[in-house]
């Protein structure tokens, strides 16, 4: 009897490292949400993983997905399976980017430096938020890997140009211009836990964060939180996150325009993508404004709710530029097939925001690491059994919409 159960079952070795043991549960994107759910407070989880009103537009960016199905091919060799492309002009090893997501650092201390180092080990282009709790140089001294800095306009240009110069001293690739922020988005999670900026402090963010305690120390341990690349430009004299975030939600500038892009333009020298275009019309003037990349985007539902689903925009924009511009698609991508689809219809990449944060919430850099390994094995896993072994060779034919 023994020698029946030896040779069918296998001890799994116990995990000592609590990070390890935590990552080991999470098989899926999902898994490490769950996970991240579990440690963090409530405010900062919904934070993270929450969107604008009724959240319709953040589900359907994942559902999506679900409404495609694959054309396999089968057999083809494909012992030799090449996920690397060319995004830019930038030869990466994976159609992937880390999309800006502000504030990292209340899922981990290590905030952006945590998710930069990841990503600079994955070969992965990680993009730098203007509201990150690290500095543009802080982040360039940890990663050697593609870096790309995200620009959100204020009404004082002069400091958005003090911004893009640093990011090009730093040796940042190019600039992500946030196109659809004219006002915040009414996150309706934030309102009710009271996480709306500036951070509103009361018996339930207190129970709250004694529920959490790890997660409450480590928060009272570190330095204060500020929006790094703009703390020097508090009216308030102080660099506390609470006054520097009502200066800068009040500074937001709704006038912004096409002409702004050339203005970016003419202070850059690298490529711009323009993140938020929500219609082909506007894909069309981006063009016409000669930006190099289109980020197909709704801020992950955080903003207007009622947006279409990138995914859904992908083989629209693409026909509609024929290859004038990079298309990046952006918002509820969940698994490395997410990414093969996205390919499919004729994006040239794709980019993700909780994904990264769900992972760095769930166990700092080495969960950044785990979900970037789960992207690329799900991307190569995806190509083997549809009989594609190159990025070039994944086309048209490869995906069907089930409803259309
Ligand atoms: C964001 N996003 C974002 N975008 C941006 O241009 N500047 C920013 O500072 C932020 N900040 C931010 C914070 C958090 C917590 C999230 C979740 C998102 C949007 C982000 O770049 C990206 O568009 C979405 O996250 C993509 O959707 P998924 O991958 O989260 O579904």
């Amino acid at each position: 009897m023994y020698d029946t159960f030896r040779s069918t079952v296998r001890f799994r070795k116990f995990e000592a490292d609590p990070v390890e043991r935590r990552l080991r549960t999470a098989v899926t994107v999902e898994d490490l949400r769950r996970v991240a759910k579990r440690r963090l407070p409530r405010g900062v989880f919904d934070y993270i993983d929450g969107g604008a009103e009724d959240e319709r537009t953040m589900a359907n960016n994942a559902g999506g997905f679900a409404r495609l199905e694959f054309r396999p091919n089968v057999l083809r060799d494909v012992s030799a399976i090449d996920t690397h492309t060319t995004i830019l002009g930038h030869h990466v090893p994976l159609p992937l980017i880390l999309a800006p997501t502000g504030y990292s650092r209340i899922a981990d201390p290590q905030g952006e430096l945590a998710v930069a180092r990841a990503s600079a080990r994955a070969g992965v282009p990680y993009s730098l938020s203007t509201m990150s709790t690290r500095t543009i140089e802080e982040v360039s001294a940890v990663s050697d890997g593609p870096k790309w800095f995200q620009v959100y306009t204020w009404k004082d240009r002069g400091l958005v140009k003090e911004l893009v110069e640093r990011a090009a001293d730093a040796g940042y690739e190019a600039l992500w211009l946030t196109v659809d922020t004219a006002v915040l988005g009414r996150r309706e999670r934030d309102v009710r836990n009271g996480y709306a900026f500036p951070p509103e402090l009361g018996p339930k963010t207190i129970v709250d964060g004694i529920l959490h305690p790890a997660w409450t120390l480590n928060f009272l341990r570190n330095e204060p939180m500020v929006f790094a690349n703009v703390a020097h430009h508090a009216e308030h004299g102080t660099r506390d996150a609470i006054p520097m975030a009502e200066h800068v939600m009040k500074n937001f500038d709704q006038r912004l325009s096409w002409a702004d892009v050339e203005w970016l333009q003419s202070i850059w020298d690298g490529p711009i993508i323009l993140k938020g275009i929500q219609t082909v019309d506007d894909a069309r003037r981006a063009v016409a404004a000669g930006v190099q990349g289109i980020g197909l985007s709704n801020h992950g539902g955080r903003q207007l709710d009622g947006a279409p689903a990138p995914i859904e925009l992908v083989e629209p924009v693409a026909q509609e530029i024929q290859g004038a511009a990079a298309v990046i698609c952006d918002g509820g991508i969940r698994r490395g097939s997410d990414i093969v689809k996205a390919i499919a219809l004729g994006a040239d990449a794709c980019s993700i925001g909780r994904p990264y944060l769900y992972g760095l919430g769930a166990g700092g850099e080495r969960g950044v690491d785990h979900v970037l390994r789960f992207f690329r094995e799900g991307v190569e896993r995806t190509m083997a059994l549809t009989g594609r072994t190159s990025i070039a060779e994944i086309d048209r034919d490869l995906v069907r919409w089930r409803d259309r």
